[in-house]
């Protein structure tokens, strides 16, 4: 028996029974932009209204998601907690999950003060989140998947497909480049982020791009189709903000 032959099964079976890897990626160590800073967490939502709209953004994931009222939704990454607390008014139960204990306890306190009581929380990543309960009906992150180097993302695709129905659908939105003119499109989305949010905003978008792991979409239909994915619909805002919705085969 070859060594390959030898080790692949007990390297894939300590994946899916959850056992930490030495070699496994720390996912809990923040890249680029620290947001287990209470600071940062504190001026995040008032720093993107410069440049997202947010709720509006929000809103058209979950019209297109169409979610059930017995529905669950999972929302890896999910920072101040705006878009599980929008999710949580349609549907029975969202898992909001984020590696930012800083960004948990904001978005709890603000599920509090608005009612919300269907939300549980977890101090957990893409690759360490341990579902409990039945596969879910939708999968969203937005602005999270990049803080994962490519091979990463992989194992949390393939991560997430496990917890999903069959049929239950995904929606990435981030920053994910097309190949044409990529390094033009970039200098322009930082351009715009700076007339949006001035210097603050200057930095924040060179630092995504010098210390964090945005991908091509190349990369990413590879990546989701390897996964058992199908991509429904993909849309690639001027070549850098892209929009996938995907459905788990
Ligand atoms: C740019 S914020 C996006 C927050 C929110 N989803 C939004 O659209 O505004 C990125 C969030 O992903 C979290 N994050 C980073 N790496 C992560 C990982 N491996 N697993 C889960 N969340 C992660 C960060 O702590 C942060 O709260």
């Amino acid at each position: 028996m070859s060594h390959d032959s030898t080790i692949r099964p007990l390297i894939s079976w300590l994946y899916t029974m959850n056992t930490k890897i030495s070699w496994e990626y720390d996912e809990f160590r923040q890249v680029g932009k620290d947001y287990g800073d209470e600071e940062e967490v504190a001026i995040y939502d008032a720093r993107h209204a410069d440049f997202r709209e947010v709720e509006a953004e929000n809103a058209r994931i979950l019209k297109i998601l169409s979610l059930k009222p017995d529905g669950v939704l999972i929302d890896f990454g999910s920072g101040t907690g705006v878009f599980a607390i929008q999710a949580a008014r349609s549907c029975a139960r969202v898992h909001a999950v984020d590696i930012s204990q800083a960004m948990l306890d904001h978005a709890r306190t603000q599920a509090a003060l608005s009612g919300i009581t269907n939300i549980r929380f977890h101090h957990a990543g893409f690759l360490n989140y341990e579902h409990e309960g039945s596969p879910v009906d939708a999968v969203v992150t937005s602005f999270a998947l990049h803080h994962l180097p490519d091979f990463w993302k992989g194992v949390a695709l393939k991560r997430i497909h496990t917890i999903m129905k069959s049929g239950a659908q995904l929606f990435i939105h981030d920053v994910i480049l097309e190949d044409e003119d990529v390094l033009g499109n970039i200098a322009a989305l930082i351009e715009k982020q700076a007339a949006a949010g001035g210097v603050f905003l200057r930095e924040d978008a060179e630092m995504h791009f010098r210390e964090e792991y945005s991908t091509y979409d190349w990369v990413m239909d590879g990546l989701l189709t390897h996964s058992g994915f199908t991509i429904v619909n993909k849309q690639i805002d001027d070549g850098v903000i892209g929009a996938y919705l995907c459905v788990r085969n």
